[in-house]
């Protein structure tokens, strides 16, 4: 059973990226934990969220949230705020490393496009920051709360050894200083609030299924395992976890 009990009772929980891949997951173990009140669900398209039959939806609450879309994140924060009082986990899950579009990670310099690298900034790296900048009146005051972002391993720049797939490494980065600027601003007014970047290994996903073919198979985390896992580290932070890049397993990555 999935808990949440560090963070308090009953909190209400904003996950964007809900639509499919790791945030579908997080709202489905979220609806289950006894710790949860309310789950909003963004995603661009809430009339078509579905989550499996025996997902408790007693709690759920669709949300209208397009990360590229700075008015739908307004709009999403005002909804929430007619019902919900605080949050007490903000999960930014969305992200992009190809799209249907033709998007496709670089292998080499040369193909390189300006407009893969604006979109990739523009979700990976700039949908959390704004998220933060319309949700974070809705963070508690003085009470323990989190503000993680799904990062990946490869947006670390001590750690690139191989190069390529500059859009997804560099919005990565991006998104990682930003995370960190925030776990400095954030607790002057909500003072309980940590700010994390998670990475969660390799997960069965949409967005890793091109990739997976070199990965083995103990490696290659189902969605389930990789967010109880998640939530594990999240129900488990303390005040020396303000600002870390932190994998699956707990382990801090270099910025
Ligand atoms: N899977 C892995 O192995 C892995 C590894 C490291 C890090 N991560 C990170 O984990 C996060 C989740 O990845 P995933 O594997 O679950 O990916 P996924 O299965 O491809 O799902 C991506 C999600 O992002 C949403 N999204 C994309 N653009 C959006 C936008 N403009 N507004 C709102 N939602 C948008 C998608 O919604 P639509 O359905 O509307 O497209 C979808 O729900 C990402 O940040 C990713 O970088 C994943």
């Amino acid at each position: 059973m999935i808990r949440l009990d560090s963070l308090g009772r009953d909190i209400d929980v904003l996950v964007q990226g809900a639509s499919r891949g790791l945030g579908r997951e997080f709202v489905r173990q979220l609806l289950h934990s006894p710790d949860v009140g309310r789950v909003w669900a963004g995603c661009r398209q809430p009339e078509a969220l579905a989550l499996p039959a025996d997902t408790p939806t007693t709690g759920l609450r669709p949300l209208r949230l397009d990360v590229s879309d700075e008015a739908t994140i307004a709009a999403a924060a005002e909804q929430v705020a007619r019902e919900s009082d605080t949050l007490g986990l903000i999960l930014n899950v969305a992200g992009v490393l190809h799209t249907r579009e033709g998007m496709r990670p670089e292998r080499r310099l040369a193909e390189v496009e300006q407009a893969s690298m604006l979109w990739s900034y523009r979700v990976n790296a700039l949908g959390p920051l704004l998220v933060a900048k319309h949700f974070a009146p809705l963070l508690p005051r003085r009470e323990r709360a989190v503000f993680a972002s799904l990062s990946a391993r490869v947006g670390s720049i001590g750690d690139n050894r191989l190069g390529g797939w500059y859009a997804y490494r560099a919005s990565k980065a991006a998104q990682n200083m930003l995370t960190r600027n925030l776990s400095v601003e954030l607790p002057r007014r909500y003072r309980g609030v940590l700010c994390i970047a998670l990475h969660p290994g390799t997960v069965d996903t949409d967005l890793s299924a091109p990739f997976q073919g070199n990965v083995p198979a103990e490696r290659l985390f189902s969605r389930d395992q990789a967010v109880s896992q998640l939530l594990g580290i999240i129900n488990g932070l303390g005040p020396d976890d303000q600002g870390r890049f932190i994998a699956w397993d707990g382990s801090t990555i270099p910025w």
